[in-house]
Formats: C-alpha cells, structure tokens, sequence
C-alpha cells in the first residue's frame, strides 16, 4: 500500500478510536526518523542510532507504522507487522517521557488495532510496562522467546 492509501486507512480507524486533545496520529514517513531515533535515544534504545540503516529498513517493511505528533513535534511511535486478519505484532512502541500519562500510547495502539480489527495483538513487553499494558486489556502470556542480533 502507498502513503497516500495508508493515511486514508488511518484516518478511516481513527474514526474508532479515542485521540487525547491536541495530539495527532498518522502513518510515519520517513522524515520522522530522526525523531525516531531522538525519542529511542532518550529511551535508551539503542538501534536506530547505531543501526539506522538497518532500523530504517524495519520501518519501511512494517505496517501499521504509526507516529503521534503535538505542535509538529513527534511525540510518539508504533511499530507494528501484521498478517491482516488473524495476527499483528507490536513491534515497538514508545512515547515521549513529558507527554506519558496522558492517553497517547493507549491510542497508538487502538489505532493499531482498528486498522486489522480481527487481529490479536502480541507483543513482548519491555520492563516497567506490564501495568500500561494491563490498563490497555491485554493478559500476561508466559513463555516468550527471543534470540536476539549475533
Ligand atoms: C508504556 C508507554 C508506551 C505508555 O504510554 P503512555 O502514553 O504513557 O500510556 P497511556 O497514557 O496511554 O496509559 C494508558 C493506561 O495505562 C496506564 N499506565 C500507563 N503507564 C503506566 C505505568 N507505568 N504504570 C501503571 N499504569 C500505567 C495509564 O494509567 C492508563 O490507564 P487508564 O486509562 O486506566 O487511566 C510509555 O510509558 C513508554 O513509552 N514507556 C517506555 C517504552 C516502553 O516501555 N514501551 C513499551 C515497549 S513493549
């Protein structure tokens, strides 16, 4: 799907979904990398810096691939891979640390979510996020697996 039939996707799930004021959600392009990378940065995420070009190349192969932005500055992200009907996968997801609490993580992933609404959503949950995820009605599932980058 091109930019222009991801936007008018997003913009049709939006209608579904609960947006917090001031806050806008679209699909990414890739002139939001840097902010990106800024906001991972702060996280201590450590991938789209030191592999940008590798980090660059999930973004394009992911969908959905949302940003949220407040007064033109990116606020937060989602990244997500989906089979469209039965499976999506939340890849990353973040918000900036000054704008937490305030609806915009639990809306990037409604939105997600509205786009393939007969998917489940999995996702590994990163440390101190159980609680946001919980809040959000998703349930522990044990026994997840990684192998991470040789
Ligand atoms: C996890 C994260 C994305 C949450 O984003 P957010 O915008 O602050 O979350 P929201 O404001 O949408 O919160 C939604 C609900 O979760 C709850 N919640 C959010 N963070 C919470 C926390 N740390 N502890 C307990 N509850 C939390 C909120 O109270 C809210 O519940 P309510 O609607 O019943 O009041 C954000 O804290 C973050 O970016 N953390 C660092 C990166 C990370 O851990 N990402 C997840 C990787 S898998």
């Amino acid at each position: 799907m091109d930019r222009i039939g991801q936007q008018q996707q997003v913009k049709i799930a939006l209608a579904r979904v609960q947006i917090p004021a001031g806050i806008m959600i679209r699909a990414w392009s890739v002139e939001d990398f840097p902010a990106i990378q800024r906001l991972s940065d702060a996280e201590g995420w450590t991938s789209p810096s030191r592999r940008p070009a590798d980090s660059l190349g999930a973004w394009r192969n992911s969908w959905p691939a949302l940003v949220a932005q407040k007064d033109d500055v990116v606020v937060g992200f989602v990244r997500a891979l989906t089979d469209g009907a039965i499976t999506m996968y939340i890849a990353d997801l973040l918000v900036d640390q000054h704008m937490r609490g305030a609806g915009i993580g639990r809306s990037l992933l409604e939105t997600c979510h509205q786009l393939y609404p007969t998917t489940r959503l999995d996702l590994l949950a990163a440390d101190g996020s159980r609680a946001f995820y919980e809040a959000c009605g998703y349930r522990l599932l044990h026994d997840g697996m990684r192998k991470s980058y040789v």
